[in-house]
């Protein structure tokens, strides 16, 4: 609609980073495409084509993938007379929309050799070219936001699919030289029992949901009220040296701590640790460094998020509850020193602190479910969300690879229980 075309590109509210808010929808599109390239630029064409697991994507199949969304939903059906840049890539770079017709397994997306990735960085410059009319016009300017967000959440996941694809290389390699440096900014000291770092509620009728204005994905609405018990929420994450308490305390040996889908996949897997660790050592995107004990554990999956808030005699918050704290902050979602999210193609790592959003995703326990009155939109975009919601536990917050304006109370993401190559963490509950 047009109204809303027209704020969503100057608007001040949360779906736009600090830095991207008085810039306009063309500028925006501009600055995201770039990004991608960006963080692409450090990979041989080898390493952009690769895949290391059904879950993970090739990076070169993101950076296409993104293309072909624009091509599809605006200049395929928006731009009077546009041809395909080349009929045949649908087919591979159609991730999952049924409506748009057969595609390559998901499995298979590391045998797409050609086209090449310099074929398919021609292929982003015809299309950002050929964009450029539909940027100002606000009749597309809800698709081209939504297509803005999608590439975001892709470049996410170019990061988080490149690091696994590098760690499965016994060479470890590095994408980035240089090691991290473990910064001030720490949890340090704090215990898992009472101490002064929690966010209490009292609980009562809490709004939850997209709100504010602004652009949010569809899984976020409506807007709808839940009834909260009274509970706290710790102010830090779980952090690498509580996680080796965990581990040496047997807790992966500890069959009474798990869900029982969960010890299936411990011993089936042969679960010992995080994903990404070994000794003192984790994997990062500048290849094997020393643990940092006071920085947040990532790479856990739901079961083990689960099992270790058993073992600390707590449990893992609702998606209500943490949205609640989130809406009772100051400045939800914009830590006020830029916190430690993508904005530039460097090295994530999270670093630990009190912001709620930045470091890692947070598993909730509520499952990944419509709110009441949900209905997907119509058309192909309509399958973007809504029908995922199977089977998959919601998270909460934003990690070191998402791009700052992703950072807001209702944003949902969601995953599978046993998946842990994203930057997945846990922020501890208790009932009061
Ligand atoms: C929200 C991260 C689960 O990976 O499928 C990308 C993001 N949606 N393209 C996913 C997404 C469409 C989504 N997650
Ligand atoms: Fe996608």
């Amino acid at each position: 609609s047009e109204g809303r075309g027209g704020t969503i590109a100057s608007s001040h509210s949360n779906a736009v980073a600090p830095d991207q808010r008085n810039m306009s929808l063309a500028e925006r599109y501009a600055a995201t495409r770039r990004l991608s390239e960006k963080l692409a630029e450090p990979l041989s064409e080898a390493d952009a084509t690769i895949q290391s697991m059904p879950d993970a994507s090739p990076a070169k199949w993101h950076l296409a993938h993104t293309t072909w969304f624009f091509e599809t939903f605006l200049l395929r059906d928006s731009l009077p007379g546009y041809r395909l840049h080349d009929e045949r890539w649908p087919f591979l770079f159609n991730s999952y929309y049924e409506a748009e017709g057969a595609r390559i397994a998901r499995k298979d997306r590391g045998l797409i050799a050609r086209p090449s990735l310099d074929e398919v960085h021609d292929w982003r410059e015809a299309v950002d070219e050929a964009i450029r009319p539909l940027l100002d016009d606000p009749a597309h300017a809800d698709l081209i936001e939504l297509g803005i967000a999608h590439e975001q959440q892709h470049q996410e996941l170019l990061l988080t699919d490149i690091k696994h694809a590098f760690f499965k290389n016994p060479l470890g390699p590095a994408m980035w030289r240089g090691r991290h440096a473990h910064e001030d900014e720490q949890a340090g000291g704090v215990g898992l029992a009472d101490g002064p770092d929690w966010h209490q509620h009292p609980g009562g009728i809490a709004l939850i949901g997209h709100q504010e204005g602004g652009f949010a994905f569809d899984n976020e609405g409506p807007a709808h009220r839940v009834l909260l018990e009274p509970f706290a929420l710790r102010g830090t994450l779980v952090t690498n040296g509580e996680w080796d308490g965990f581990i040496a305390d047997g807790g992966y040996r500890t069959a009474s701590l798990w869900l029982s889908d969960a010890w299936d996949w411990v011993r089936r897997c042969n679960i010992e640790a995080p994903l990404y660790w070994r000794d003192g050592e984790h994997f990062t995107h500048c290849g094997w460094e020393e643990r940092d004990p006071d920085a947040p554990v990532t790479h856990i999956s739901y079961y083990e998020a689960d099992a270790f808030a058993s073992w600390a005699g707590m449990r893992l918050p609702t998606e209500f509850e943490w949205e609640a704290i989130a809406r009772g902050q100051d400045s939800p979602g914009h830590p006020a020193d830029g916190g430690n999210q993508l904005d530039e193609a460097a090295p994530p790592l999270p670093r630990g602190g009190h912001d709620l959003f930045g470091d890692c995703w947070q598993f909730t326990r509520s499952a990944y479910l419509p709110y009441p009155r949900f209905a997907p939109a119509e058309g192909a975009v309509g399958e973007y969300n809504g029908k995922f919601m199977a089977g998959q536990w919601v998270l909460k917050g934003a990690s070191c690879t998402t791009v700052r304006g992703h950072s807001r109370p209702s944003y949902r993401n969601f995953f599978y229980p046993q998946q842990r190559w994203q930057f997945t963490g846990l922020r501890l509950a208790r009932d009061v």
